[in-house]
């Protein structure tokens, strides 16, 4: 069986960008992949966290994991920062990396840019090695993420072709991963300014949908979500961003394609398309958040996330000698 690793950010509740750009497509892909879904905790030390609030949204996030429909039966669910495999390959692979390849990441240029860039943390430049740490660890085959992550999967891609040729003596030391983004959804965009990213970290919370607002708030949110003033509900990104956003949306939160739902609201206006897009969204996420508050304070969780980090050590660790040796770091060692 092939397998695929996936991660996601404890830096806040994931909204429902990340639902339909990566937690949607975990849910099938549990039954044909050996499956490792991560909680990155590591990742989110990049900027300042409140470290009771991060406990409690890693936490969280492991709940909604679950929520969803992650069955532990099938994929692995564990917290990056209990197996220590991730910090020390995330070194190595740091000082395989040139400078040049991390300064030119968008995400990089983009938040350092907006915070000045010598008051942000170095790990924010070193983030991505460690992203591809994640990946290499478990020889994964498959990468499901949103759009934005596309450019680290290419960096990871040509971190696995120079190890590979570097220190692998002609063998397939590590797997060299396929990224798989949605082919609607994977970019979903600010329901306030839909030329932007939907971020959990956007300071104006009208602009996303968290995974545990409330039904009514997420009515509101809806209704208040940047159009144009055309009135004509039609498929067309360029020119017309807002509705055709909320058309992808609508699309990920039922079994419509966007064509049927562009012909079934062809004499509607917006004010009726949004209240159903609303209801759409709460039908799917009130029994997410019935189960999340059911779960997060469960011995259950606990135990679960206990047996994935076992479980994910086991694989990771192999890996990570594998590297050590390879490169003739401590004493050989087998695996
Ligand atoms: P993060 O936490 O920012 O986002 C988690 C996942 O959600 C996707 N996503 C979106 N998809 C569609 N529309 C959006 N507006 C949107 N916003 C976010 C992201 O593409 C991602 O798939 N570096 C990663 C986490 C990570 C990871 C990994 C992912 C760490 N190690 C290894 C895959 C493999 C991140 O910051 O995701």
């Amino acid at each position: 069986m092939e397998t695929i690793f996936s991660g996601i950010q404890p830096s806040g509740t994931p909204t429902i960008g990340n639902y339909i750009g990566a937690m949607k497509q975990f849910i099938d892909l549990q039954e044909s992949y050996t499956s490792y879904f991560c909680i990155v905790d590591e990742h989110a030390i990049t900027v300042q966290q409140e470290p009771l609030k991060l406990r409690q949204q890693t936490k969280s996030l492991a709940a909604l994991y679950l929520a969803i429909g992650l069955d532990p039966s099938k994929a692995i669910i564990f917290i990056q920062s209990e197996v220590s495999a991730h910090a020390e390959a995330g070194w190595i692979v740091q000082c395989n990396t040139n400078l040049g390849e991390l300064e030119r990441m968008t995400q990089f240029k983009d938040k350092s840019a907006k915070n000045n860039r010598a008051g942000v943390s170095a790990g924010l430049l070193t983030y991505p090695p460690l992203m591809v740490a994640d990946i290499i660890l478990y020889q994964s085959n498959l990468v499901p993420v949103g759009a934005d992550q596309k450019q680290h999967l290419e960096l990871t891609r040509d971190f696995v072709t120079r190890f590979n040729s570097k220190y692998g003596n002609g063998n397939q030391l590590l797997t060299m991963p396929e990224v798989k983004i949605p082919e609607s959804g994977g970019r979903i965009m600010s329901l306030q300014d839909p030329l932007k990213k939907m971020s959990k970290s956007d300071t104006n919370k009208k602009g996303f949908i968290s995974m545990l607002d409330e039904p009514s708030v997420i009515r509101k949110k809806i209704k208040s979500a940047v159009t144009d003033s055309s009135g004509i509900i039609e498929y067309d990104p360029e020119n017309k961003p807002g509705i055709s956003n909320l058309l992808a949306i609508y699309a990920s939160f039922t079994n419509f394609s966007i064509p049927e739902l562009v012909d079934r609201y062809k004499d509607s206006g917006y004010g009726q398309f949004k209240e159903e897009l609303g209801e759409a969204i709460v039908s799917v996420l009130e029994p997410i958040q019935l189960k999340h508050d059911e779960l997060i304070n469960s011995n259950e969780l606990d135990l679960i996330l206990d047996e994935g980090a076992i479980k994910a050590r086991n694989v990771a660790d192999k890996t990570l000698i594998k590297m050590r040796n390879a490169i003739g770091l401590g004493r050989k060692r087998r695996y």
